[in-house]
């Protein structure tokens, strides 16, 4: 912990994050990893160890920097402390100091010295039509780029659903050919961790397990790790209990919707959408779509966002009564209280996404939250 100097009052404040929130924080990512509460303690020890910060080259492609706007708004830690204590970010476009020439003699540099042991972040599809014509950067297609890069690097990491399978950039008629980083590399392991945005978190999960464990987390079929999208956005949604006891907002601003019933005939994926965002929620504030009365638009799951419209209603996968929030009918005289249920959720621990629901609670618990 000495590199990050916590005792230091005024390094505290600049950095935005104190000791205690950072632990909190690494337990938090040991949870939702599926790991036990004590590797909190083993992952703050790898990413606080100076010696072995992994450097990172992040590249843009065809996107709207949208996924760094959202690593930007995580504040445990804050982008300082996640540049400088966490990471060594040794390019990236739209963070980088310098411009033109200057920048592009520091990627070549980091790649030639850090050859091997750099995780290349790709946030973007690649435009794969008339030779790649749609996205040049200093003169080179963009996926030329890539493919030089990638071949040096120790981990490719697609960021965002652009990057991911194209995103919203290969609807049809996909008229660059956006094509996403795993079938443009393909043959290589991508880890993508796709969303419009994704959540901040889940890259710093996915880092700090290939920081601490030396190895990639387990992915799914499409190579998004198992800990962020091994379950449905609906499961942990704190709205379930509504749509379990059929209460439904019908239409926007209607009394189901101030009310906070269930999304679903309003074109909410939810069901068949793999995200944590129900269990975590973005930015430390608490918000997540569903929260704001706006439906989940299956953002982050290929062939559902950007793709189904947004007002058809979502087929249901799992039927199953959500495990982390109480039914309707018991909140009145011997019903369980949230917490109970959170906590009864954690104990429940196959389930990821309700372990990572009841570290998140207990985080927000001490900030005062007591329900
Ligand atoms: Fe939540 Fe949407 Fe499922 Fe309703 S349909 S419970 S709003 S995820
Ligand atoms: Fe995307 Fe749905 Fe989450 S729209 S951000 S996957 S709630």
């Amino acid at each position: 912990m000495k590199d990050l100097n916590f005792t230091d009052p005024v390094n505290e404040k600049l950095k935005g994050v104190s000791r205690r929130d950072f632990m909190k924080f690494c337990g938090i990512m040991a949870v939702s990893m599926g790991l036990p509460l004590g590797a909190g303690t083993q992952i703050a020890q790898a990413i606080t160890n100076a010696k072995r910060r992994p450097p990172v080259i992040w590249l843009h492609g065809q996107e709207c920097t949208g996924c760094t706007e959202s690593l930007l708004r995580t504040s445990h830690p804050s982008i300082e402390h996640l540049i400088l204590d966490l990471i060594s970010l040794d390019y990236h476009e739209t963070l980088n100091v310098g411009a033109g020439h200057q920048a592009e003699a520091a990627l070549k540099k980091s790649v030639e010295d850090n050859a091997g042991k750099f995780i290349l972040v790709v946030e973007g599809s690649v435009p794969v039509k008339d030779g790649g014509r749609y996205c040049m950067i200093a003169g080179r297609p963009f996926g030329d780029i890539v493919k030089e890069v990638a071949a040096k690097a120790a981990a490719v990491i697609a960021i965002g659903s652009c990057a991911s399978w194209g995103g919203w950039q290969s609807s049809d008629p996909n008229p660059t050919g956006a094509t996403g980083i795993p079938e443009f590399l393909s043959g290589t392991t991508v880890v993508s961790i796709p969303g419009c945005p994704p959540n901040g978190y889940n890259f710093m999960s996915t880092v700090a397990y290939f920081l601490t464990l030396k190895k990639l987390p387990e992915l799914d079929a499409l190579g998004r790790p198992k800990f962020a999208y091994g379950r449905l956005i609906h499961e942990n949604c704190e709205r379930r209990p509504h749509f379990d006891a059929g209460r439904f907002a019908e239409q926007f601003g209607d009394e189901g919707h101030r009310l906070g019933y269930c999304l679903y005939k309003l074109g909410c994926k939810g069901p068949m959408t793999r995200n944590n965002c129900s269990a975590l929620h973005y930015c430390d504030v608490g918000a997540w779509p569903v929260n704001t009365g706006r439906p989940c638009f299956g953002c982050s799951e290929e062939g559902i966002g950007f793709t189904i419209p947004l007002f058809t209603e979502a087929d249901i996968e799992n039927v199953t009564p959500s495990s982390v929030h109480p039914p309707i009918q018991t909140t009145r005289g011997g019903g369980i209280s949230k917490g109970a249920a959170a906590l009864l959720g954690g104990i429940g621990g196959a389930a990821i996404g309700a372990g990572a629901v009841a570290a998140k609670r207990l985080g927000d618990k001490d900030k005062g939250d007591n329900s």
